[in-house]
């Protein structure tokens, strides 16, 4: 189904076909809104990197862009960020001027911790205007920040210190979620505790809801720090870094329980965001950009963090939930009061509005008049949402689809150059710097409407990673050994005979729960290392809140005498432990054996559509077709599977 929204024809056709062109014309002219200490000496150098690199020569700061020359240019007194924290009443406006003196003082502090151009610095905070701080300080000393969200557990955070050997942690005494308060310091301290590489120094700000103990000798206390720095006028200017020079390393769930560590580099990345902007989103510099996710993924780094900021516009830091802080208007109130001119947010956050709210009886309570488009991503955006979406905003929804590896968005519905009609199901098309194909198993291009893995073709636009941190060949192995030649997005869909793209799933071990992206196989290590667990399958069972929701399939060795579901309820447990509540992970189910091919690979996919109630076949080279029956009997005792 198709809606039209606009009935000026879109520039997109000629855009798109402009950067066919000349893609690294298209980028040289899209680099002129950046601020460059050096300008590139080659826009793109095939020589360089694992598959090229953008703006070789060149040197920038990231911070100087998204900051300081706005301050230079006019907008000092103009609100750069908004903190909007329903979870704990608290609102605050800092202007440009203002948010450049919080950074600036910041990052003296960071160099008084002895951190330098090219150290690593780990955060691991909830989405306090602090965190924004510590992103942009590192920046702008040209330190290499690594978000971890705070939903993750201390394990999770140990690996990722591990890997990214960071000088120093900047993290919070708490997190507020809608009902209790999460201590961060002492996952921190055990984090820490269980990592090979120690930190040389933390600096933690405590919150009023939770004050945590300070270890003498490592710890500090952010406002203290701040403060003295503040005391003897010490401001750090922006350090000029190259364009290729890491800005951040963000890691995210691989096929198994090690995350990968997604390396950005810093000029292809301000290029591609500042571009964004203005001819995808279609705002404005000045206009108010609201991006309801969190620091601690991709989304939020690029539109909470950097793109509002580097194209002059105001971001909003909400600390809340769609629902329950303190009801289902919340997103309305935020973007009523803070004349927010789009909002960007995961489709499951809509479903939770939509399940409290159908009939949406709260917006009348706010006037949205200025409000132009809505925007979703981070998971399928499924036509029911979209459509109720439509009905209750009377503005375009537009979906569009990314991955943490990307960095901005690969195809989307270009509003700033005039929107194409939106087909419900599909994100539209790629943004120039993609060509996009579907391929068959062997690599060659499939023809329009056919199902096959969907790749990108080699360069990546900037941006997009140039390889993971310290890992060179896992990246070429992850991504580009499949189908030589392309980046392979791991997702399965199609393109419709008007080149619309149609994304349809993962093609690996990847499942998104609530638009947070999360290893099957993770979970699957953490199962396996339980004492009583013989082997285990954990799949992805369709939910309709969530999207998706971790099922675990346990077999026992044989002789525990337990009772199963006392067994079940600490694997529950133990995935929380390990991974994080994030992983929602709450259904352990015991069978007697799983189902396998002959050469042994379990059947997940199978068991995943006996689990959603789907039409499903045995396949040709099952072991032994009576477990299936089994685990369909064992999974209708826990409501699944229709
Ligand atoms: N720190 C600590 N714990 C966190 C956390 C954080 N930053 N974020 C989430 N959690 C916890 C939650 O409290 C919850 O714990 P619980 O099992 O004790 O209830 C668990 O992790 C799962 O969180 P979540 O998946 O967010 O579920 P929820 O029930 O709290 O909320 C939604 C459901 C739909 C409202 C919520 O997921 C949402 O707003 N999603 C939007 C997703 C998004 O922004 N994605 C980013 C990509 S665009
Ligand atoms: P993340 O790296 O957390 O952003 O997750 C990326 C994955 O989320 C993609 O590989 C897709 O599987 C899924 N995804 C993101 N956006 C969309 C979308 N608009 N439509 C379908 N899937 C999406």
């Amino acid at each position: 189904m198709t809606t039209t929204m606009t009935s000026t024809p879109s520039r997109y056709p000629q855009v798109y076909a402009d950067w066919r062109v000349d893609p690294e014309g298209f980028w040289r002219e899209a680099a002129r809104e950046i601020d460059w200490v050096k300008p590139a000496v080659k826009v793109l150098d095939a020589d360089v990197g694992v598959f090229g690199s953008w703006f070789v020569g060149g040197e920038c700061n990231a911070c100087y862009n998204a900051v300081d020359r706005h301050v230079e240019r006019g907008r000092a007194d103009q609100a750069a960020l908004i903190y909007d924290s329903p979870v704990t009443g608290a609102k605050r406006t800092y202007t440009y001027a203002e948010l450049q003196d919080e950074i600036a003082t910041l990052a003296a502090v960071l160099q008084d911790l002895g951190v330098e151009k090219g150290d690593r610095v780990v955060l691991y905070m909830p989405m306090i205007p602090q965190a924004v701080f510590g992103m942009l300080a590192c920046a702008r000393i040209g330190a290499v920040h690594s978000v971890v969200f705070g939903g993750f557990a201390a394990t999770e955070l140990a690996t990722r210190l591990e890997d990214a050997t960071p000088k120093v942690i900047l993290s919070a005494s708490c997190g507020i979620e809608t009902t209790r308060v999460v201590a961060y310091k002492p996952l921190l301290d055990e984090a820490i505790g269980l990592s090979r590489h120690k930190p040389q120094a933390c600096l933690v700000f405590q919150r009023p809801q939770y004050r945590a103990a300070l270890v003498d000798g490592r710890d500090r206390d952010w406002d203290e720090a701040v403060s003295e720095a503040r005391a003897t006028g010490r401001r750090a200017p922006c350090v000029p870094v190259a364009a290729t020079d890491p800005l951040y390393i963000l890691y995210t769930s691989g096929t198994t329980g090690r995350p990968k560590g997604v390396v950005r580099d810093t000029g292809g990345y301000l290029v591609a965001l500042k571009w964004s902007m203005g001819n995808l989103y279609g705002v404005a510099p000045g206009e108010v950009y609201w991006c309801a996710s969190d620091v601690g993924w991709v989304v939020g780094h690029s539109y909470i963090v950097y793109g509002p900021l580097l194209h002059g516009c105001t971001t909003v830091l909400y600390e809340g939930k769609p629902v329950g802080t303190p009801d289902a208007g919340a997103f309305w109130r935020v973007v009523a009061e803070h004349k927010a001119v789009v909002l960007f947010t995961a489709p499951t956050a809509f479903r939770a509005i939509k399940k409290e709210d159908p009939e949406a009886a709260h917006l009348k309570h706010h006037d949205l008049a200025g409000f132009r488009a809505l925007f979703l991503a981070g998971e399928r955006a499924d036509p029911d949402t979209v459509q109720w979406a439509e009905r209750i905003l009377g503005v375009p929804i537009i979906d569009h689809w990314w991955q943490t590896e990307t960095g901005w968005p690969i195809a989307g519905n270009p509003l700033g150059l005039g929107a194409l009609p939106i087909k419900y199901g599909s994100p539209t098309v790629p943004m120039p710097g993609y060509e996009v194909q579907v391929l068959d198993e062997a690599g060659k291009p499939l023809p329009a409407d056919t199902m096959g893995s969907i790749a990108i073709k080699l360069p990546l636009p900037p941006g997009c990673l140039p390889t993971l941190w310290h890992a060179d060949d896992r990246f070429r192995e992850a991504y580009l050994t499949t189908y030589p030649g392309y980046y392979n997005t791991s997702d399965a869909g199609f393109i419709d005979g008007d080149g619309y793209l149609y994304i349809m799933g993962r093609t690996d071990d990847i499942i998104n729960v609530a638009g947070h992206r999360l290893s099957t196989g993770g979970m699957e290590e953490v199962l396996a290392s339980h004492p009583a667990v013989a082997e285990c399958a954990v799949i992805g069972v369709r939910d309709s809140l969530k999207g998706e929701v971790p099922c675990g399939l346990v077999v026992l060795k044989s002789g525990i005498a337990r009772a199963p579901t006392e067994i079940e309820a600490e694997l529950v447990g133990l995935v929380r432990e390990k991974i994080g509540p994030v992983a929602a992970f709450k259904l352990a189910i015991t069978v007697g054996r799983l189902p396998k091919t002959r050469s042994g690979k379990i059947l997940r996919g199978t068991m995943k559509k006996i689990a959603d109630g789907d039409t499903w076949s045995v396949p040709a080279t099952i072991d032994d077709p009576a477990i299936l029956d089994e685990i369909g009997d064992a999974l209708k005792g826990r409501g699944l599977g229709g």
